[in-house]
């Protein structure tokens, strides 16, 4: 088809909200209905383009998240996502009907935007959609979905999975008020960057899987007529 493009989805949210979850089970749906569809997550732990991501994450770099600058920490990320596009998904991007990803350049603007002050914030997307989309190449979203789940939630999720063991958290995971932060900057990226917000909770708990999952699938229906 001559006008086939790749449809890259972005899924986001603060930590343990169901990211991965959520990615895998739309390109899951979105396979099921015929189309050619794959998730790609990032950082990309496996490979040692996130090197310095992991020292950083791991605390080699300082103990607080603010002991590297937002615009340091956004650029060990992003040459992360520059790596695997050039050595896997950027053939895919090429033939594929939709790209699922979990976190992208929209994780520097919920993690690393936080660190700034709030006259600073379109300074920096400015800057770093240039930098990631423009200069480094990578693709822009075609959409970003993001998972609004209350914070005490998301903790207790985080806790489950590590069964209660603090100390398999990384600096991002251990600081509360940091993940608060990281919330006020999703809000307000959600608000001014036409992200779609999908409630993930309410009245204290999860809504199921399945159930969040159908409104995602319905935005992507909606929106590309899938
Ligand atoms: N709707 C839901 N209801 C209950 N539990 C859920 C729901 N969605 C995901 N979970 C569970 O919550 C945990 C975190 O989910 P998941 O790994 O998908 O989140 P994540 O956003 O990718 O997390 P992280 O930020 O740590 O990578 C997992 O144990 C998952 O099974
Ligand atoms: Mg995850």
């Amino acid at each position: 088809m001559a006008d086939k493009k790749c449809r890259l989805i972005v899924i986001d949210g603060l930590d343990g909200s169901g990211k991965a979850t959520q990615s895998k089970l739309l390109a899951q749906r979105l396979s099921d209905m015929g189309y050619k569809a794959e998730t790609v997550s990032f950082p990309d732990y496996e490979s040692d383009s996130s090197a310095l991501v992991r020292m950083y994450l791991g605390g080699r770099l300082g103990s607080s998240p603010d002991d590297v600058n937002a615009y340091a920490a956004s650029s060990f990320y992003a040459v992360d996502r520059v790596a695997s596009y050039i050595n896997s998904w950027g053939r895919d991007y090429a033939e594929y009907d939709y790209i699922i990803a979990d976190r992208y350049t929209t994780s520097n603007i919920i993690h690393q935007m936080a660190k700034l002050p709030e006259d600073e914030r379109d300074d920096y997307v400015e800057w770093l959609y240039d930098y990631e989309y423009n200069r480094l190449g990578l693709p822009a979203p075609d959409m970003v979905i993001f998972l609004d789940v209350d914070p005490d939630i998301s903790q207790k999720l985080i806790y489950g999975r590590y069964s209660g063991d603090e100390s398999k958290k990384d600096i991002h995971e251990r600081d509360f008020k940091y993940l608060l932060r990281c919330r006020t900057s999703a809000m307000y990226a959600a608000e001014h960057l036409g992200w779609i917000t999908v409630k993930c909770s309410e009245g204290g708990s999860m809504r199921s899987i399945d159930d969040i999952g159908d409104s995602i699938l319905d935005l992507i229906k909606e929106r590309f007529d899938a």
